[in-house]
């Protein structure tokens, strides 16, 4: 398993998510007590998103050495130095307009200036990996990424951090709570112009190979429990760790129907776990994990 978490610039802030019950945008150090908790549960892997207090039309407190991000990897490096610690590599939750890369002005359909966002990307996952990321997780859709951070970490010496691409991101209604989590709602149109179309398979085939010569050392699919079928092709076509990601409103769904007693949450959690693990993924990233974690 690997726990996302939202850390948000601050002291002492541990601020619930209303969507994501059980979830909190946390400041640095209550951000390290969680992940010892969830140490002490057996998760041994977090995936990092972070709020920034301001935005601008490039995302620049993305690439900022002294950025949110970078200072909660090297807090939960030095405190509980045995986490692996995957950094999120998108720039909507820092960008003004909330999409995830710089964009071309006009238009009412976003229009991401692709390789002006791949030279953001670069100096993104080298201050990443600067702090302390064992795995640095581009998000983004952009065409290069793998490539332009692969070159970017070796070129500093950064040869031994892990790049898992999401490789197969299909555009979903199924991240609405996370726009509340990470507060990287778009501010106009939505991600369908470089997020994947539900309709088609065999993109993500495409993708998830281009990733993988790009230099990717594992790939994900998200979301996870609609796209079971992309899981299992992509295990058995390519001989790599999958990783499936069990995204915000997947979770939000079953805590809602638990909270209304229409269910058992933490019975449902385990058995949707359950079939992601069977349809191939190696890691699941979930909001589940320590609940899930509690009963195993
Ligand atoms: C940023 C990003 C998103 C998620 C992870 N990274 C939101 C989006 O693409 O709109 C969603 C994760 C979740 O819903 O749990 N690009």
């Amino acid at each position: 398993f690997v726990l996302p978490l939202f850390i948000r610039s601050g002291r002492g802030v541990k601020k619930n998510i209303l969507s994501m019950p059980g979830h909190f945008q946390m400041s640095v150090v209550n951000a390290v007590k969680e992940v010892r908790e969830a140490k002490r549960l057996g998760i041994g892997s977090v995936l990092l998103f972070g709020v920034p207090d301001s935005k601008d039309e490039l995302g620049s407190e993305a690439f900022n050495p002294q950025g949110v991000i970078q200072v909660a990897v090297s807090e939960i490096k030095q405190r509980v130095p045995e986490t692996v610690v995957i950094t999120d590599l998108c720039f909507c939750e820092y960008t003004s307009h909330g999409h995830c890369g710089a964009v071309r002005k006009g238009g009412s359909e976003p229009n991401i200036d692709n390789d002006a966002t791949l030279d953001l990307i670069a100096k993104t996952a080298l201050v990443q990996a600067q702090a302390g990321a064992d795995i640095i997780a581009p998000s983004g859709m952009v065409d290069g990424m793998v490539r332009t951070i692969r070159q970017s970490l070796d070129a500093n010496g950064f040869t031994d951090r892990l790049i898992l691409s999401y490789a197969a991101k299909y555009a979903s209604s199924f991240y609405a709570p996370f726009r509340e989590a990470a507060e990287g709602a778009p501010q106009f149109g939505d991600r369908r112009t470089y997020q994947m179309d539900s309709a088609n398979g065999a993109e993500a085939l495409r993708e998830v190979s281009v990733d993988i010569n790009e230099g990717a050392d594992m790939v994900m699919v998200k979301p996870a429990l609609s796209y079971l079928d992309i899981i299992y092709r992509v295990k058995r076509r390519f001989n790599i760790p999958v990783a499936a990601y069990n995204v915000s409103g997947e979770y939000a769904m079953v805590r809602a129907a638990g909270a209304q007693g229409w269910l058992d949450a933490d019975k449902a959690a385990l058995e949707i776990l359950l079939s992601i693990k069977r349809a191939g993924a190696d890691l699941i990233i979930t909001y589940h994990a320590k609940d899930v974690a509690k009963q195993l």
